[in-house]
Formats: structure tokens, C-alpha cells, sequence
């Protein structure tokens, strides 16, 4: 298999991004959700939202991808934190690796480069909510040295979900061992 490449995402490339991370999630939520859930999720929602990343000027933006032989097969984005977190100032929005790519560092190399531009930022921590039935998600999270620090009741279009939140109170440790 050829090298993967870790890099920021490109002006032009929501539509591409947008593919992969609609497959990734069908794949990954399938099973895990009801099946209305899945139905119900739009292509054409996610290339908005990967518009509306993309748009945001790169100096500020946390949008990242993995390209595999020119081909992108995983994305990581992220943002400030939104709710007012006492301590956590940024939280990791998405990542996502097509099923082949899975189990070779991809995953941790793009969430170190998340962390590394959203520090770049000014926010030194990091924090995301998982799905708790994501069992396989959640022991990678715990493997990368994130703590448990939060959980709540949620729910995805009308299905109600239990959601797990990990923490980095120092996100340098997820940008060190990324390399
Ligand atoms: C979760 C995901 C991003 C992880 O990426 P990955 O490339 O498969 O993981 P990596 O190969 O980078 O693994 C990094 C470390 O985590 C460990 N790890 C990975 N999955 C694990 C698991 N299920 N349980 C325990 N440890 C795990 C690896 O062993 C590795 O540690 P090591 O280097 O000490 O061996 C990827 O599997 C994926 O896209 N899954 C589907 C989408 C998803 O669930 N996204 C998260 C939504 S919250």
C-alpha cells in the first residue's frame, strides 16, 4: 500500500471530503443507530457543511485529511469549543477513516494534527463526544491517552443516544505521539 500523507484540507476539496465522510459514517453508525437514522442522512448535508469549513480562512480553520496514493480516505475537523466548557477550549468535531485504512496510524496521526492546529490556534486542550456504543472508537480515544471526563444523554435525529466525552487537558501529548 502507498504512504499515507497527513495535510490540511484544500480549498475545492468539500465535495471530495464530504464522500468519504458520508460513507465512513454510514459505516460506522449502522448497526449502532436505527435505521431511520442512516436513512435519513443527506450527502448533500455534509458537502454544505464541509463548504462551510472550507470557507473558513485556513489561518482559522481545523479541517485535515488522509490521502492515500493521491486518493483522500479520512478527515479530521474541529472547532473552538462552543459550550462554555470550564476548561476545555476545542473540541474535535469528526474523524473518520474509510474501513481499509483503519489500524495503521491513521487515525492517531490525524487526530495529532488536529490537535497541533487548533493549538496553533491558541487552544491548548481538547475534548470530543463519542457515542458510547462505539465501543471500538472510545478504546482507541483511551489508547491515545484520553480521559472520561464527561456523559450525557443525547439524541441523533430523534433516536436517543448516550454520548462519552474524552479529554486532553494538555493536547500536546496527542501532537508528540502522532509522529
Ligand atoms: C477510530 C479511528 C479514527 C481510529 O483510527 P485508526 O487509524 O484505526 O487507529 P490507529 O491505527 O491510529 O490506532 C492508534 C492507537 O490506538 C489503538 N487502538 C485503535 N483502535 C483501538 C480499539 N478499538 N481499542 C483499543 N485500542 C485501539 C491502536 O492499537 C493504536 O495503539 P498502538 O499504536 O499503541 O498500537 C478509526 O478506526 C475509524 O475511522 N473508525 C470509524 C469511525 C469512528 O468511529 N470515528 C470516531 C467517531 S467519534
Amino acid at each position: 500500500m502507498c504512504a499515507a500523507l497527513i495535510r490540511p484540507a484544500h480549498d475545492g476539496e468539500g465535495a471530495a471530503i464530504a464522500r468519504i465522510h458520508d460513507a465512513c459514517w454510514r459505516d460506522t453508525y449502522t448497526g449502532m443507530v436505527s435505521e431511520a437514522v442512516i436513512a435519513g442522512s443527506q450527502l448533500s448535508d455534509r458537502e454544505a457543511m464541509w463548504l462551510r469549513i472550507l470557507a473558513v480562512p485556513p489561518e482559522r480553520r481545523c479541517a485535515h485529511v488522509a490521502e492515500v496514493g493521491g486518493r483522500i480516505v479520512g478527515c479530521a475537523w474541529g472547532d473552538p469549543e462552543e459550550s462554555g466548557d470550564p476548561l476545555y477550549r476545542a473540541e474535535l468535531l469528526g474523524l473518520y477513516l474509510l474501513r481499509d485504512y483503519r489500524g495503521r496510524g491513521l487515525g492517531r496521526a490525524l487526530l495529532g494534527a488536529a490537535a497541533g492546529s487548533l493549538r496553533a490556534q491558541g487552544h491548548p486542550n481538547l475534548l470530543l463526544w463519542a457515542l458510547a456504543d462505539n465501543t471500538a472508537a472510545c478504546g482507541f480515544y483511551r489508547a491515545l491517552g484520553g480521559a472520561l471526563v464527561y456523559e450525557r444523554a443525547g439524541d441523533m435525529r430523534g433516536f436517543p443516544i448516550r454520548e462519552v466525552a474524552f479529554g486532553w487537558p494538555d493536547s500536546r501529548v496527542l501532537i508528540r505521539n502522532a509522529g
